[in-house]
């Protein structure tokens, strides 16, 4: 016979804190559909866009795939990784796009919820590693916002509410003439106050164990007994019918977002349609390293350059004749780089929309933490520019 008193035996481990309650109804069904709705409508739109933007494929833009990989490579934890991946950049970019839309869609829809919402933390999680690893504060970076928003749809996985399964489950249950699958959250309170068992913190059907809202036989889901092996194939056959149709639409809809993008033409990038290069042998001078010819700068316009230093990418802009403001052109957000809108005179970053002002690069809107860095260029008499 134990000597063990009857309070210690019954009381539930520590670990039963840890364990998930038997039905997490209420995470799973109404609450978390704006999260998902949200989510699911975001990544599709995100990817969508992707797809319609000829700029997003177009490696000399700064908007680009190949200029995000790039700016990836050098500011990214990942780095070492992700400068072997500069030249497969198209591929990626497709990959990332269609992958996001499914994401969307699935979650959109109420299909294959918790893999979808998987799939979704691990693309954030992604972004945040190569796109807003150094995002200061940190809670500017929206990819951590996202993957921290994509867990809670991964751990409460399917709901009914909403979605194509809660429909397909519908259908499965009525063909086998069964009442539609409904879930109900009730207070634990009210099962112990109908269950029979309850005995002073204890339950009799538990053999006189604490009562356990983990282990209770009347939460307990049971199989109705019968044809229910029958019943899961119908469900798995409707459920994969319907995942073959629904990525047939994703991809009709990734084609037609693609086609229409190029005929009616993406949106405008900030471009630095010069790029400045050096005379072939130049040497450093009293007034610095030579860049190029500043007449390839002309009024109210950029040029790209790389910055002999440090190799990040520099931009120059005249804004009135014969006044050179450089920049290093690496967002301080997180290291995308700037390029010049010249309708608004600014330095604008395609990745979050920082905007800075030419003329001192401070920051006037955006996630920036501060200002870009100014560099000095000055036109020597030969008509070069000379980098400071
Ligand atoms: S990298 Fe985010 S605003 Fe520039």
């Amino acid at each position: 016979m134990s000597d063990t008193p009857p309070s210690s035996r019954h009381a539930p481990g520590p670990r039963a804190l840890f364990r998930a309650p038997a039905r997490a109804v209420a995470l799973s069904e109404w609450a978390l559909v704006p999260l998902r709705l949200f989510l699911g409508a975001t990544f599709t739109y995100a990817g969508l866009q992707k797809l319609a933007n000829p700029n997003f494929f177009n490696g000399v833009s700064p908007i680009s795939i190949h200029a995000q990989l790039v700016a990836a490579a050098r500011v990214s934890p990942l780095r070492g990784l992700v400068v072997h991946l500069e030249g497969l950049a198209t591929p990626i970019g497709a990959t990332v796009a269609v992958v996001e839309v499914a994401v969307g869609v699935a979650t959109l829809i109420g299909l294959w919820q918790r893999a979808a919402a998987i799939g979704g933390a691990m693309l954030s999680l992604l972004f945040f590693l190569t796109v807003s690893f150094h995002a200061a504060p940190y809670y500017t970076g929206a990819d951590l916002v996202f993957l921290a928003a994509w867990l809670p749809l991964a751990l409460a996985g399917r709901s009914s509410r909403l979605s194509l399964h809660g429909v397909l489950d519908a259908r499965v249950a009525a063909e086998a003439h069964r009442p539609t699958p409904e879930v109900v959250a009730i207070a634990f309170d009210d099962v112990r106050a109908l269950c029979g068992h309850f005995d002073a913190g204890c339950c009799a059907a538990l053999d006189g164990d604490a009562c356990d809202s983990s282990r209770c036989p009347v939460l307990v889901a049971r199989a109705p007994s019968g044809d229910g092996d029958a019943v899961e194939r119908r469900a798995v056959v409707l459920a994969t019918a319907s995942t073959v149709l629904v990525g047939g639409a994703v991809a009709v809809g990734a084609t037609v977002a693609a086609v229409a993008g190029r005929v009616v033409g993406g949106a405008p990038a900030p471009v630095n349609p010069n790029a400045l290069h050096a005379p072939p042998g130049a040497t450093p001078t009293a007034l610095g390293v030579v860049l190029g010819r500043a007449r390839d700068v002309p009024v109210g316009t950029a040029a790209s350059f790389t910055i002999p230093a440090t190799g990040d990418p520099g931009i120059v802009v005249q804004p009135s004749a014969g006044v050179f403001d450089a920049y290093d052109a690496v967002c301080p957000h997180a290291g995308c780089t700037v390029g010049y809108y010249a309708q608004s005179r600014l330095l604008v970053c395609p990745c979050h929309g920082s905007q800075f002002l030419v003329g001192n690069g401070e920051v006037i809107s955006g996630p920036a933490p501060h200002g870009l860095a100014k560099l000095t260029v000055i036109e020597g008499s030969d008509g070069n520019l000379y980098l400071k």
